[in-house]
């Protein structure tokens, strides 16, 4: 299993089939609900080459909402919102799969459905010129940035729909 199912919330919701890159296709739910950012704190995790998570901090477990049991192992795409472009995960996968780092503002999906921002730098970790595995280190996005993305993602969002 590359991905937990997500619970059905029994709040009033929104359901997704979402097809992921790897090729398989899942039930995802949304609420309108947003959790804020813990002031002061860090959201950290690692994943291998292929994106499976191997590590994550605490802030990550209680943000996610997902057990650590439930995240180790599981894809990073297991925080895959449907308000996320393809593009902006394009992006990052090009940065770094060559070596580079990345930053970038994620508007990730908690297990119930709710939903949270980070201001994101993912870092390949390179040993003897090879990448060995990525490290992502989330801090408190300002509520500007947060709305100025919100309307940059939902034209590329709109844009992606149109030309599929
Ligand atoms: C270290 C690292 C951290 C990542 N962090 C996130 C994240 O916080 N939220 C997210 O949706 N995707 C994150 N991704 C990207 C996912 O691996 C994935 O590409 C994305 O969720 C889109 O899903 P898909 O590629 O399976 O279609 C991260 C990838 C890496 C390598």
């Amino acid at each position: 299993m590359l991905l937990p199912q997500m619970p059905k919330p029994e709040v009033p919701h929104e359901q997704y089939e979402q097809t992921y890159y790897e090729g398989f296709t899942q039930t995802i739910y949304t609420i309108d609900e947003e959790k804020q950012f813990p002031d002061g704190r860090l959201i950290v995790s690692t994943t291998d080459t292929k994106g499976v998570i191997t590590h994550a901090n605490d802030a990550f477990v209680i943000m996610s909402g997902w057990s650590r049991e439930e995240l180790m192992g599981s894809l990073h795409s297991i925080l895959r919102h449907p308000d996320m472009p393809r593009a902006a995960f394009k992006d990052l996968w090009d940065t770094i799969s060559t070596g580079t780092k990345w930053h970038g503002y994620v508007k990730n999906l908690r297990k119930n459905g709710g939903f949270y921002w980070v201001y994101a730098t993912v870092v390949p970790n390179v040993r003897n010129g090879e990448i060995k595995s990525y490290t992502s280190v989330r801090r408190k996005p300002s509520r500007t940035k947060i709305n100025e993305l919100s309307a940059v993602y939902k034209d590329m969002l709109a844009a992606e729909r149109a030309g599929s």
